[in-house]
């Protein structure tokens, strides 16, 4: 390295005060957060050497086959923050109900929790193309001593205390948000130690990407294929068309977005009336860090982080990035309904 980063360790003792409770929680929190990251890493780092690619032969509460990198990583992330008790629940993508965690002296005293997609754009694992992590957290709001309920986890996503998501690209990274701006560190593997690579990021107001599954055009709404057109359309500023990017992986394409500015859509479609995307594991913290980066997500109607959860696996319509293509994104979605 040829210029002096400062360590996501030093980054989090220096900002500890912006905390919004600073008793030292939430900083050990992320800490044990950035510890399982290394771990899943080294395991993410190894598909294709060891036994660790393809399906575990398990379906999750989604419908989906499990891979076993999934079941790894949800167990490794759950391992280490129920091992530092440092959360009194955890909520994830790979369970079908929430964990509770008692604590030191089982007296119910921690303050987080934890809502988690342990590995985001599984089905990229055995190719190759990169994955990643996501995690929202919230202080819990029924009372400390007791076990944690589901009203605990069943938040707005404008409650989150902190989010963010791990890429495990060509690089590794952890990009994450107190609520005071989006910061993104990149790990050195020789060394096991991330470096703060990209402070204080920023979603371009506009772009020029978009990113959407357009193998599912014809379920889509006609909002959506009037936006798709749009995009399409060649002005004579030089301005359209945009480029379509699409990786598979959430945490890959918002990342690519959120640096060169863009828009990504999952939809409502016509087999799936609220999208595919799990509100609590991936659109609120993702909305959190696209709000904290100047960018936007919204359902292509509402902001995503005002939706009053209902349930745990709940999924939703996603449109998400830079704020003026959300903004006509959402125009052609209003015009149409
Ligand atoms: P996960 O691997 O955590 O289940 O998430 C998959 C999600 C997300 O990463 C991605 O953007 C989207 O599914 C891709 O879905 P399609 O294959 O339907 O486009
Ligand atoms: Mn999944
Ligand atoms: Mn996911
Ligand atoms: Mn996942």
């Amino acid at each position: 390295m040829n210029k002096t980063f400062q360590t996501l360790g030093e980054f989090i003792i220096e900002n500890q005060s912006e905390f919004a409770y600073s008793s030292g929680e939430l900083s050990r929190l992320i800490n044990s957060i950035r510890l399982a990251a290394k771990v899943v890493n080294h395991e993410v780092n190894k598909a294709g050497l060891v036994d660790i690619t393809g399906a575990a032969g398990d379906t999750n509460i989604q419908g989906e086959d499990q891979q076993k990198l999934d079941v790894y990583a949800n167990e490794r992330f759950i391992q280490t923050l129920t091992n530092r008790e440092i959360v009194c629940g955890i909520a994830s993508e790979e369970n079908d109900d929430f964990i509770t965690i008692e604590g030191h002296n089982e007296d119910h005293q921690n303050k987080y929790v934890v809502l988690i997609d342990p590995l985001d754009g599984s089905s990229n694992i055995d190719v190759n193309v990169s994955v990643g992590t996501i995690f929202s957290i919230y202080r819990r709001v029924t009372k400390s001593g007791t076990p944690v309920t589901i009203d605990d986890f069943l938040q707005k996503g404008n409650q989150q205390v902190a989010a963010g998501y791990i890429v495990y690209g060509t690089s590794t990274m952890i990009v994450y948000t107190t609520g005071h701006g989006v910061n993104g560190f990149t790990l050195n593997p020789a060394i096991g130690t991330y470096y703060l690579s990209h402070p204080n990021m920023k979603f371009p107001e506009d772009g020029h990407i978009y990113s959407i599954n357009e193998g599912n055009y014809i379920q889509f709404p006609q909002g959506v294929k009037d936006y798709i057109k749009y995009c399409q359309e060649e002005t004579e500023d030089g301005e359209r068309p945009y480029t379509s990017r699409y990786i598979g992986s959430l945490v890959s394409d918002i990342h690519r977005n959120m640096i060169k500015g863009g828009i990504y859509i999952y939809p409502e479609t016509s087999k799936a009336p609220n999208g595919k995307l799990r509100l609590l594991y991936e659109c609120n913290p993702m909305a959190f860090l696209a709000e904290q980066a100047g960018g936007k997500a919204s359902n292509g109607y509402q902001r995503i982080m005002d939706i009053q959860p209902t349930e745990l696996h709940q999924r939703v319509p996603f449109f998400c990035g830079s704020k003026n293509m959300v903004t006509k994104a959402e125009e052609f979605m209003a015009k149409s309904s």
